[in-house]
């Protein structure tokens, strides 16, 4: 099918913008999208979240912020770039917010691990899965929360993200990841975790114990 230029939400292509109504030649429609897949890029996406969270910090900007996290999980060059086989192994910032605070951070695994249920602290946390899969567990606590050194969970949610997909962890949520070799992932918190205080909870013992800088994710 022949496809005009009417057709298209945005007539633009590196070489400007086309005429109205001219019919595309199939390598002009490829190239466009080409384009069209390219467009959101980490800097689109930190324009919308400085923009979306200076509007509404609460669940509803961040829920934004998550959407647009899987769009950009969406573009094969970010995934590329960022998480890809170049990319330096460990945790990575891509972006530190100097008003608002929020970060965003590749986590360029190669091993695979599995976490112990942990919170972030005062914090929320977004997952964007780039390769591979997370399988992630959300936790409740059964117990009445007052005991700084011992909690009792049990899981409430159990499920996969993969490649494109991203889940949100709301301020002060206990979750768990468990991921394979090669699984990478993008990040985006509230605020520096390494800053404030969070927990991790032993699953076999019930004990509390306060997590330090990147200890856990
Ligand atoms: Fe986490």
């Amino acid at each position: 099918m022949q496809r005009t230029v009417s057709h298209l939400a945005a007539p633009w292509t590196s070489s400007g913008p086309l005429a109205p109504g001219r019919i595309l030649r199939k390598n002009e429609l490829a190239a466009y999208a080409r384009e069209d897949a390219m467009a959101y890029d980490l800097n689109q996406f930190i324009t919308d979240c400085r923009d979306i969270l200076a509007r509404d910090p609460g669940p509803g900007g961040r829920e934004q912020v998550r959407i647009n996290l899987e769009r950009l999980l969406g573009n094969s060059d970010f995934v590329e770039t960022y998480c890809g086989d170049s990319v330096p192994r460990g945790l990575n910032v891509l972006y530190e917010d100097p008003k608002l605070g929020f970060q965003i951070l590749a986590h360029i695994n190669d091993k695979a691990r599995v976490s112990p249920p942990h919170d972030h602290g005062a914090s929320w946390a977004i997952y964007g899965q780039a390769t591979k899969y997370t399988d992630m567990i959300e936790w409740e606590r059964e117990d009445d929360g007052k005991d700084p050194n011992q909690a009792k969970l049990k899981p409430v949610k159990k499920y996969r993200l993969t490649p494109g997909k991203a889940g949100i962890y709301q301020d002060g949520a206990i979750h768990s990841i468990d991921y394979p070799d090669y699984a990478r992932f993008v990040r985006v918190t509230g605020t520096n975790l390494d800053k404030i205080d969070r927990i991790k909870i032993d699953l076999k013992t019930g004990a509390v114990e306060k997590m330090y800088a990147q200890q856990a994710t």
